[in-house]
């Protein structure tokens, strides 16, 4: 495919798709960065929405594709871990902490936020003096940036504050023409963005949970603070961090079956098309047994296995809102490894954080 190619289908509304595991869509995306035009590439966790990372104008077209307020700051993606010493300062980039955190988690569902060296223009990291670098773990991504020669800046491939991506066709369904190219890497295997730490000047602050539980990373570089939304400073920390996010357009509400009151906030009204998130078929059985009925059901994990929730988190925000349910009653879950991350994003969804 050449981009003379691309023209008229963009003017018909559609963005190229291309299969992720050919080498020729590769090189063919891989220009388009260089060129300064957007990507859309799969990625273990969520698909991103990539531009070269070096060319303030082209990460500009990313912010006005995604409608996203420019104090949100975007996470650089490296090939290689090697490469963090390129783009974060001397005495950030030497830390041990990150050469540990490297070792055991990239490739991988993990974003590092050090202090940046120059080069990285204020339009990536929202004016902060860091950045968060990540290597991703997905043949594609990592065959894509390879290729392109740059540091590929990349949020979440969806409008702000929608649920995110997971396959190509959720990109295509919420970007539409504001993306060129879009790789098709097939369905997410992680589902829940990385998780973001932030290491500079020697604290150790977790920003998101996502898809490493800080469990894990405890176990390597010892206790986190946590930067909660809301408190005092936090803003700065994490400015993606607060408010409503990953929204169906269905109105989402956090619902224990097994909890007080659960039956009347279960039970579909007239009229009211309702959905159901269960995380368990325990849970699934007891909102069936109070409430319902439902117009579409998804059950995430037979045995409420958190890693198997998260990895089909997103898509069955997507399936709930392509089934036009007014409201969507989720089930709960212990925020305990990626299960952390599966309530922070359902209680964002939820406009709870
Ligand atoms: O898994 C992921 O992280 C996906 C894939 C595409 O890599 N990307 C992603 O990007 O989720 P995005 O833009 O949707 O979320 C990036 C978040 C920001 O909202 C912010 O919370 C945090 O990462 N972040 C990035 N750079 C930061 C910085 N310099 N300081 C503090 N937080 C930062
Ligand atoms: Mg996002």
């Amino acid at each position: 495919m050449t981009r003379a190619d691309a023209g008229p289908r963009v003017e018909r509304g559609l963005p190229m798709v291309l299969p992720g595991d050919d080498p020729a869509a590769i090189a063919e995306a891989a220009a388009l960065l260089r060129a300064g035009e957007l990507v859309a590439f799969p990625t273990e966790t969520v698909y991103g929405l990539g531009a070269d990372a070096l060319d303030p104008a082209a990460v500009a077209r990313i912010f006005a594709a995604k409608e996203r307020p420019s104090f949100d700051p975007l996470i650089v993606h490296l090939a290689d871990a090697l490469e963090v010493g390129d783009h974060a300062e001397a005495a950030d980039a030497s830390d041990p902490r990150v050469a540990r955190l490297a070792a055991r988690f990239w490739p991988g569902p993990l974003t590092l936020v050090l202090r940046k060296r120059d080069h990285i223009p204020g339009i990536v990291t929202a004016g902060l003096p860091t950045v968060g670098l990540r290597v991703p773990d997905h043949p594609v991504a990592r065959a894509l940036i390879r290729a392109a020669g740059v540091p590929v800046a990349a949020p979440s491939a969806n409008r702000f504050g929608r649920v995110s991506p997971t396959r190509a066709s959720h990109v295509v369904r919420g970007l539409g023409p504001r993306v060129r190219l879009v790789l098709d890497g097939g369905p997410c295997r992680v589902g829940v963005e990385s998780t973001v730490i932030l290491l500079a000047e020697g604290r150790a602050a977790l920003l998101r949970p996502g898809g490493v539980p800080a469990e894990a990373i405890e176990t390597e570089i010892g206790p986190l603070e946590i930067a909660t939304p809301g408190a005092p400073g936090s803003a700065a920390l994490a400015p993606g961090g607060s408010g409503a996010h990953y929204a169906p357009r269905a109105r989402l509400e956090i619902v224990d079956p097994f909890g007080p009151g659960a039956a009347h906030r279960l039970r579909a009204r007239p009229g009211e098309r309702l959905g159901l998130l269960a995380t368990s078929s325990a849970g699934a059985e007891a909102a069936r047994a109070i409430g319902g009925p439902f117009a579409a059901e998804r059950l995430l994990a037979a045995d409420g296995d958190p890693v198997t929730v998260a990895a089909g988190l997103f898509e069955a925000l997507h399936d709930l809102d392509a089934a036009a349910v007014d409201r969507i009653v989720a089930q709960p879950m212990p925020a305990v490894g990626l299960g952390r991350a599966v309530m922070d994003r359902l209680r964002r969804a939820a406009r709870e954080a």
